[in-house]
């Protein structure tokens, strides 16, 4: 294994490079020529080299008992000093580029006027066409704050799936978080192109009981990542619009994972093959009113995010509230340095050779551990793979925590850690049993994905042995997080 990786020879290209609705300009047209020429060997390779590296620690499977049982089993209770591979989560975990610590070298830290807002705000206008841009800690505080002026108790926001910050910050304030996913996420085995979809049948019928007036916005999570890291289509997103344009309802994105998805719509959505990620990801904003966004994923930023909106007096009134808890508009509980992170992170992110890497590093790690029967949410997501736990340990009953079993037992075995996304997070609500694989941005390379393979591959095969949890102490909101549990 070679340090920097070899990635991929699998890689597909599915869509069929049908109609180009918006023209390449000449000079990207000339640049796909270029790579194209270039790549004669087809493997994908990671498109960086390592200039600065973090050593990783090995522990004993003795240690890791040890560490389970004063955790509580949950892994957010561990130190990440005794995590040898972390796929907890993508979220801030990303390696930053040279580029972005030289622009942190410039941050602005003025507390009003920062010039590395006016620098962010440049950049985001000119991907989202938004008027007002709000920068906030990081995704939950947009979402507090969009949801605190929008939303009133009794009312209900629909969305393809609430995150579980999203959920909780609809709830906080009285209304009702609803989810519709398309009919095809049901089958966590459905191989559909874009399982992410909202469904339009379900959004009418919502709008006619609840009536208009009690929607106060409808939300699409791009990628939906509790629905399985699955895409949503261009042409999904352009119904919802119409929708809720017909309904006076504005429409917003939880735009988390815009240029993942837009990678996704180029392979899989014909009308749009010749478009680049960035001009996909224009479209898909110009159909919104608003986005909500974490700059700890599609940003390659350690933190921070933003609340976009066209609409002038919620954007005083979201302005105000900023103030009250994130800080003058100009900063928004951010230093001027990671304003300037994000900034360059929302370019990068977009490059065609970045993102042909991302998504084919998810989908070895997916495919790997499916062909050997690993039962996974198919097809492999954007940056995450769900492990269907509920299938995968079926003599585990679901308020025995499969999935919050299975990831136990995967620390326990070789130190990964990763994270359930079932009854543990969201209850009786819960569609599925998944424990979730994140995959953080440019930090792993592809022999520690070969690590997981094959620890994921030997857990399976002694899977009857793994044991349920029961819950022994919980906090009334997102107990995921600090829950304490007992092995049975
Ligand atoms: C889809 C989605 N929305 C919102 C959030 C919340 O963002 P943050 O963690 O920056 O508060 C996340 C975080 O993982 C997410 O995945």
């Amino acid at each position: 294994m070679c340090a920097a990786g070899v990635w991929f020879p699998e890689i597909r290209r599915r869509a069929a490079r049908a109609s180009r609705p918006v023209a390449e300009s000449a000079r990207q047209a000339s640049r796909t020529r270029l790579c194209a020429r270039l790549r004669g060997v087809k493997t994908i390779i990671e498109p960086f080299r390592i200039k600065s590296v973090e050593p990783l620690r090995q522990t004993s499977r003795e240690e890791r008992e040890r560490l389970l049982e004063e955790a509580g089993y949950n892994l957010f209770l561990i130190e990440a000093r005794n995590i040898l591979i972390d796929l907890l989560t993508d979220s801030g975990t990303s390696a930053m580029s040279t580029a972005q610590w030289a622009a942190m070298m410039r941050g602005d830290e003025s507390y009003a006027g920062s010039e590395s807002f006016f620098r962010l705000k440049k950049v985001v206008q000119e991907l989202t066409g938004f008027r007002h841009v709000i920068p906030t800690h990081q995704g939950r505080a947009a979402e507090r704050i969009l949801f605190g002026v929008m939303c009133r108790p009794g009312q209900s926001v629909p969305n393809n799936t609430h995150f579980d910050t999203t959920r909780a910050n609809v709830e906080i304030n009285g209304a009702r978080a609803v989810d519709l996913p398309c009919p095809e996420a049901a089958d966590t085995q459905a191989r559909h192109p874009f399982k992410g979809n909202l469904d339009l049948a379900a959004l009418e019928r919502l709008i006619e009981t609840e009536g208009a007036a009690n929607v106060p916005l409808v939300m699409i999570t791009v990628t939906n990542n509790s629905g399985g890291g699955q895409p949503v289509s261009l042409e999904n997103i352009e119904a919802v619009k119409r929708v809720a344009s017909r309904h006076g309802i504005p429409l917003y994105l939880d735009a988390c994972r815009f240029a993942e998805n837009a990678y996704f719509i180029q392979q899989r959505e014909a009308a749009y093959a010749g478009c680049t990620p960035k001009q996909i990801a224009q479209r898909m904003f110009s159909l919104a009113d608003g986005c909500t966004f974490s700059a700890k994923k599609d940003a390659l930023a350690n933190i921070g995010g933003f609340l976009c909106t066209n609409d002038d007096r919620l954007a005083e009134q979201e302005k105000d509230l900023l103030i009250l808890t994130e800080g003058f508009p100009t900063y928004g509980g951010l230093a001027g340095r990671d304003l300037e992170a994000i900034a360059v992170g929302l370019t990068e992110v977009l490059d065609q050779d970045y993102l042909q890497y991302r998504i084919a590093s998810t989908e070895y790690l997916g495919r790997h551990i499916s062909e050997r029967g690993v039962p996974i949410v198919e097809p492999p997501g954007g940056h995450a793979i769900y492990i269907d736990a509920g299938l995968m340990l079926p003599h585990i009953p679901r308020h025995q925590f499969p999935a919050q079993a299975l990831a136990v037992e995967l620390y326990r075995h070789a130190g990964i850690r990763s994270v359930e996304i079932g009854s543990v997070m969201f209850g009786d609500k819960a569609p599925h049993e998944l424990l979730r694989l994140a995959i953080p941005r440019r930090v792993y390379t592809q022999s520690h994905v070969d690590y997981v393979v094959e620890a994921i591959l030997e857990v399976n095969a002694r899977k009857n042995q793994i044991r349920g949890l029961e819950i022994v102490s919980q906090p009334r909101f997102l107990r995921h997080f600090s829950a304490r549990f007992r092995m049975l």
